[in-house]
């Protein structure tokens, strides 16, 4: 274990489900953090280059959560590095360079093989975490608000995931960021088990005594709905294609990431779940 370097670590996404928890294990092994996004304190926005100098300076290291579909991080990545970054921690997603596991014309994973060739390069020491769906979808995500409701609708079949906790995420970044022996790999991360949306959603209910039903819809007509609900046709398209590797089985794969980078195995959904309803994720 190397002694925390005085200069920040600069966390984009740092109010978000991995840059929080990245935030909070930074501060517990007395690290200084410079936490950024647009409501951070570090005033950071991926569309405004100029909020990025000010985040990068005299920074040592930087925890980088991308936005999807904005393809403003490689000239990001490039400026980290010539302002001295010497460790950069990129969030990136499973499946990114396995064929057929996102559409060839994906946006969003288009601009994430970039993003990590990008880092690559840099010349600054980089390490590249690729997670599975995070099981905070279901306390702070975008399934929150429709298990609340009591019904699920997602276009992903009786298809089983390993959710991988965001906690284990950050504890992946923070000795990436922070320790030796991460430099120049790539971790793929999920939880230990693979749950159905019907089982996930039983957890809750065993937790919480709320029982929301899963609802499986076709594709289509699921992009349809969303963009209904004013979403862009481009995110609508990007949230389907995302969910697509998920309704063809891919996402239900353990992955070895978590036991190979920290020595031990990610936690359970069960776990996941027990922490969320102790703090009133699905109190309606
Ligand atoms: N969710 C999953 O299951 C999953 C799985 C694999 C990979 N990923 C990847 O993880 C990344 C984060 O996704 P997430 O959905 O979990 O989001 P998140 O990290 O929980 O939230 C997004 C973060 O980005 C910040 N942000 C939003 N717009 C921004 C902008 N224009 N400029 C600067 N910062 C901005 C937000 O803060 P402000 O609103 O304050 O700006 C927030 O801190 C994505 O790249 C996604 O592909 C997600």
């Amino acid at each position: 274990m190397t002694t925390p370097t005085q200069h920040p670590i600069l966390v984009l996404g740092g109010t978000g489900k991995t840059g929080s928890r990245v935030v909070d294990a930074l501060r517990a092994r007395g690290a200084a953090v410079r936490v950024a996004s647009r409501s951070a304190e570090q005033h950071f926005d991926w569309s405004d280059d100029s909020t990025w100098a000010p985040a990068l300076a005299g920074a040592s290291a930087v925890y980088l959560v991308p936005l999807d579909g904005v393809p403003t991080g490689p000239a990001f990545v490039r400026q980290a590095a010539a302002a001295g970054v010497e460790r950069i921690v990129l969030l990136s997603a499973r499946g990114t360079d396995t064929p057929g596991y996102f559409a060839a014309d994906d946006p969003a994973n288009l601009a994430r093989l970039e993003l990590e060739a990008a880092v690559r390069d840099s010349g600054a020491q980089w390490t590249i975490l690729r997670p599975g769906w995070f099981a905070q979808n279901f306390s702070e995500g975008f399934f929150r608000d429709e298990i609340r409701s009591g019904e699920l609708y997602l276009p992903a079949g009786s298809a089983a995931v390993s959710f991988v906790d965001t906690e284990d995420i950050a504890a992946v970044a923070v000795a990436a960021l922070l320790d030796p022996g991460h430099a120049g790999r790539t971790y793929e991360l999920s939880g230990p088990r693979a749950v159905t949306f019907d089982e996930a959603l039983a957890e809750i209910a065993a937790a919480t005594g709320h029982r929301a039903r899963y609802i499986p819809v076709e594709p289509a007509a699921y992009t349809a709905a969303l963009v209904d609900q004013g979403l862009s046709e481009l995110d609508a398209g990007i949230w389907t294609s995302a969910l697509n590797g998920i309704l063809r089985g891919l996402e239900a794969k353990v992955s070895d990431g978590i036991p190979r980078a920290l020595g031990r195995p990610g936690r359970d959904f069960t776990e996941f779940v027990r922490t969320a309803a102790s703090t009133g994720a699905w109190t309606v």
